[in-house]
């Protein structure tokens, strides 16, 4: 059995549903804290799957991992769980230094103690894969090569140095005590069960509702983005024949600025859901205040788990963000339910307005 966490968020939720979808694939234990972000609703599809066990839990509860661990015999951890808006993280960073530092660490002691207590041969098999983000890497120029793996670390914001400090501790528990690790550096995801507060699941849901859709600073900032269904393949390529204590970046290839973005999401909705008064979704394009500290230009070179896993994206930006927004459409009973009170006090914190 496999253990995953935060498999009720958006990427966790995705490769759940895709995983089990494989009738050959291990059962999945599945801990999740269910914070704001946590949606069983994503897994409602599921329903009484024997191959899908679900746990409400944190990943810092050392002796519930521990038993966890030991009673399902697990060979396999995917770490997903963490405080992951970065906007979020500026207004009340607490959480993101519980979670991602404290909570990896102490999710890393109940696996290492777990691991040294298997035989020989079950050592050998198991492996500790840990999810991170391309955000460790600080921000890039506009003509700057796209990050390596042998990129320095420099995180910006308190999301991203609490993600940076969880790889730190992954990487130390791998060379101090021989936890046989993986690591996934990744590009900002698209695609459905996406939480409706990050950009393209708020500009679909802001235009259709008739509001303005809030654009950072210029607009200018470049973000790497990739269809969510080829972040989980290559989660299950790196997991099957990723090298014990690499790190391997994931990327789309799909360089963009923020408001070409915003605009493509626009003629996209004109073509599937038009305006009654016939006019673009682009008039309600309305610049806002910057992000502090906003990175400006994130890109991945993704060209060594290309070369030595052989994974590459199956989506073009155009196909995976028309299957995005058609998703959406077709959603909106999803959307409806995880906009609750929660929801609307972000709203108004972070734009001072009504949501
Ligand atoms: P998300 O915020 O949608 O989901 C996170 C999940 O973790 C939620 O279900 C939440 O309830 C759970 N969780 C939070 N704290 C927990 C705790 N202490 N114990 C157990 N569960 C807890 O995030 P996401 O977008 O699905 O991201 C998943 C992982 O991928 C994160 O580690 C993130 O840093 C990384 N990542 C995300 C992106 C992206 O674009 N979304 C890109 C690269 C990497
Ligand atoms: P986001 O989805 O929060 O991801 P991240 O900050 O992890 O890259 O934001 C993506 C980009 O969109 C980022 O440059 C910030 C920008 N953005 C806006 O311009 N307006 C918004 O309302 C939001 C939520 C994000």
């Amino acid at each position: 059995m496999i253990l995953i966490t935060g498999g009720a968020g958006f990427i966790g939720g995705n490769f759940v549903l895709d995983w089990l979808a494989n009738p050959e694939a291990e059962p999945l234990l599945n801990v999740d804290k269910l914070t704001y972000a946590g949606n069983l609703k994503t897994l409602e599809s599921l329903g009484q799957n024997q191959r899908h066990r679900f746990v409400c839990g944190d990943i810092a509860d050392y002796d519930l991992i521990s038993e966890l661990l030991k009673k399902n015999q697990i060979r396999a951890v995917i770490n997903f769980a963490a405080e992951s808006h970065v906007d979020r993280s500026i207004h009340g960073p607490d959480e993101f230094i519980n979670t991602n530092i404290v909570g990896t660490y102490r999710l890393l002691q109940a696996v290492l103690h777990y691991w040294q207590s298997l035989t020989l041969e079950a050592q050998r098999e198991f492996r500790f894969l840990h999810v991170s983000t391309d955000e460790v890497y600080g921000t890039l120029s506009p003509n700057a090569p796209a990050f390596q793996e042998t990129n320095r670390y420099e995180p910006n914001s308190p999301y991203a140095a609490s993600k940076a400090a969880s790889d730190h501790l992954v990487r130390a528990w791998h060379h101090t005590y021989g936890l046989p690790v993986l690591t996934t550096n990744c590009s900002n995801n698209y695609g459905p069960y996406h939480f409706p507060e990050k950009l393209i699941p708020l500009m679909i849901s802001q235009a259709i509702e008739g509001q303005a859709l809030p654009i950072y600073g210029d607009g200018q900032q470049i973000r790497d983005w990739l269809y969510v269904k080829d972040h989980c393949c290559a989660i299950r390529h790196v997991l099957k024949i990723g090298e014990i204590g690499q790190t391997y970046n994931i990327g789309g290839h799909n360089e963009k600025t923020n408001l070409e973005v915003v605009k493509t999401v626009c003629d996209l909705l004109d073509e599937l859901h038009p305006r009654k008064d016939g006019q673009s979704y682009q008039t309600q394009i309305h610049f806002v205040a910057d992000r502090p500290g906003h990175d400006r230009r994130y890109a991945i070179d993704a060209s060594k788990i290309e070369q030595h896993l052989g994974w590459r994206p199956q989506e073009t930006f155009e196909s995976g963000l028309r299957k995005t927004v058609q998703w959406y459409l077709d959603h909106q009973d999803w959307v409806t339910q995880v906009r609750d009170g929660s929801y609307r006090d972000w709203m108004k914190k972070n734009y001072q307005l009504d949501a």
